[in-house]
């Protein structure tokens, strides 16, 4: 397993020379398309300085990376931030937060309110983390803020930059298929996430974040989306290789991906995965939540 890490050192080099193109993540998030590469660079981390605010960046950056391990209380998965918001939450097209913390406060149709940037990072503890999410004045959000808000460093705040979010991958004229995605699941993506999309684990901590199954995202969060899950696909993955699946193909194991059971949505309403899907999935992209697949009801959740 060891052997691993410098090959994903170098692959994960090699993926940040990637340039995708379209933006508009059809969800919550708006943002119009970028047809350049992003070209806002964070910070470099030598120009953190040794101060007060430098150690609480420095916290806060921790916090991204081994959210799991430094926050128990708060995460109910196997996932840290830097799982889904690659490069230490530095990366164009993958969610970067210097893209993020500029636009908040800001309006979100899930929650019907003007989210503040605690908000949203709440939303992400609920739901991808599958947890509880932090008092927003606790001592994490404030170093998760700021390492956030330091990585942000000159970018003007309420303008899109380009390289926000995932870039939208318009959902292919035949829809999607889940034996081609499970087709390109085994032959691109099992070697690292698993044969049943468990991940994998060195001496009790994963080194490869699972897709499905208990510890992964819950039905609630953005990712169980299909159309989301594809376009951080396609930008992002095989980790090393992003923008060499055809959007076909990311569709396609996204669908696989997202057919598979999950933590249940915390939003459950009586109990009732039919009820829950009419209030919270009917109108949230493209998903599974509550349809039935091959006669069986997706979103029963995972136990534990
Ligand atoms: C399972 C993947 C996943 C994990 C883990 C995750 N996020 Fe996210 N995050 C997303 C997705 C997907 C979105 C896009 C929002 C949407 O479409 O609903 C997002 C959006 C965001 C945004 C807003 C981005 C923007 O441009 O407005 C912030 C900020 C954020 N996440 C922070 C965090 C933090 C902090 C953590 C760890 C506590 C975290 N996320 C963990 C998937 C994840
Ligand atoms: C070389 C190993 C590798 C390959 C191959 C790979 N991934 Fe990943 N993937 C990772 C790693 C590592 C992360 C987490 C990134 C990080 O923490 O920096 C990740 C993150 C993800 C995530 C978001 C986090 C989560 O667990 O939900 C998804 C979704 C994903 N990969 C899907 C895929 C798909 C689909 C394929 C095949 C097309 C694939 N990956 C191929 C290593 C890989």
């Amino acid at each position: 397993m060891k052997a691993w890490m410098p090959t994903l050192l170098l692959l994960a080099v090699g993926s940040a020379l990637a340039a995708p193109i379209t933006m508009e993540d059809q969800s919550q998030l708006t943002v119009p398309p970028a047809q350049a590469p992003a070209q806002f660079a964070p910070p470099a981390e030598g120009e953190l300085p040794d101060n007060a605010f430098g150690k609480l960046v420095r916290e806060g950056h921790a916090l991204f990376v081994d959210t799991r391990r430094l926050m128990p209380d708060a995460v109910g998965n196997g996932m840290n931030c830097s799982n889904c918001h690659l490069d230490q939450g530095r990366m164009a097209h993958s969610a970067p937060m210097w893209g993020a913390y500029p636009m908040y406060p800001a309006y979100r149709k899930k929650n019907d309110k003007v989210n503040t940037y605690a908000d949203r990072i709440q939303g992400c503890f609920q739901f991808s983390m599958n947890g509880k999410p932090p008092a927003a004045d606790s001592p994490q959000m404030t170093a998760l803020s700021a390492y956030a808000y330091w990585l942000s460093t000159k970018a003007p705040t309420g303008v899109e930059l380009a390289g926000r979010g995932y870039p939208d991958v318009p959902q292919p004229q035949g829809g999607y298929d889940f034996k081609r995605g499970q087709q390109v699941y085994r032959e691109q993506c099992a070697i690292c996430h698993g044969d049943k999309g468990e991940g994998q684990k060195v001496a009790g901590e994963y080194v490869m974040p699972p897709l499905w199954g208990k510890d992964s995202y819950n039905w609630g969060a953005g990712m169980h989306r299909i159309n989301t899950a594809a376009s951080f696909i396609k930008h992002n993955m095989p980790l090393g290789k992003s923008g060499s699946l055809s959007d076909q193909q990311a569709w396609d194991v996204a669908a696989w991906i997202n057919r598979h059971e999950r933590p249940q949505d915390p939003r459950l309403v009586e109990g009732s995965v039919e009820k829950t899907r009419l209030k919270f999935h009917a109108n949230d992209g493209v998903n599974l939540y509550g349809q039935k697949v091959e006669g069986v009801v997706i979103g029963q959740g995972t136990g534990g």
